[in-house]
């Protein structure tokens, strides 16, 4: 594998009494787009959490370019170049566009703001727009500019197309390209929409009961409709 930036070592990992993570183990390359998938309360967000910091781990090990981070708050995390989009959408509801975007931007210059509104032009259209009068898709957008102000290396989607239309759908899978592309930044998305995820990612790793049961090319997997209905319970279109 080229240099890697993650590298996850038999991560356990729960809530009180329940473990989700049984030995979560995998490593991503950097600048790879890798789609995590699996059934819900397989332990996706969980994953997520973990590698953010977010959840304590029992045992195992977080690497992050290389470096143990396992110990580290979420927030010393987020200084290495760690992002997180959270399945909720992480906006302030009575802060315009601008300003939501302003809360995210730390040392950075103002001048980092047009790179997020180039990256999403609707977002420029509503810089003076209150947060709660976005319409969801545009809610995304704003989450995910917001998680790029901090200029991550690896960003971590959790289930960004949730209850989004087709075409806002689309839209954000195109942004995501072009950030791939302008950027090299790695990408782990987990999503329910399961064919619009490994048609973006090129790897993609299938969770059940907090360990990886399948790994292989993104599509690959879409090709496999065995595979995916055994550990994803779902057709792919
Ligand atoms: N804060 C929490 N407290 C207790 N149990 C939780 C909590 N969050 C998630 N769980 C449980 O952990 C399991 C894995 O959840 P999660 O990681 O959210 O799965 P996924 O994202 O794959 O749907 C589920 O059984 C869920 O009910
Ligand atoms: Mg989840």
């Amino acid at each position: 594998m080229a240099e890697s930036i993650l590298q996850l070592e038999a991560v356990v990992a729960g809530y009180g009494p329940t473990t989700v993570l049984n030995g979560l183990s995998f490593e991503m390359a950097a600048q790879e787009r890798l789609a995590m998938v699996g059934r819900n309360g397989v332990g996706k967000t969980t994953a997520l959490r973990a590698i953010m910091g977010l959840v304590p781990l029992r045992s195992g090990r977080v690497r992050f370019n290389g470096q143990d981070v396992s110990a580290l708050a979420p927030h010393q995390r987020a200084a290495l170049g760690l992002g997180y989009v959270p399945q909720t959408r992480d906006i302030f509801p009575s802060l315009t566009v601008e300003e939501n975007l302003l809360a995210g931007l730390k040392r950075r210059s103002r001048s980092a703001l047009d790179e997020a509104y180039a990256l999403f032009p609707r977002l420029a259209e509503r810089r003076r727009n209150g947060g709660a009068q976005l319409s969801g898709g545009e809610q995304q957008m704003l989450s995910v500019a917001r998680a790029l102000l901090g200029q991550p290396s690896l960003l971590l989607l959790d289930e960004p197309l949730e209850g989004l239309a087709p075409l806002i759908r689309l839209e954000l899978l195109n942004a995501f390209r072009n950030l791939s592309q302008q950027t090299g930044i790695a990408v782990v998305i987990v999503e329910q929409q399961v064919d619009e995820a490994l048609g973006y990612a090129e790897r993609a790793l299938v969770l059940d009961h907090g360990i990886v049961v399948h790994s292989g090319g993104a599509a690959a997997l879409l090709d496999d409709p065995d595979t995916l209905e055994r550990w994803v319970g779902m057709a792919v279109h």
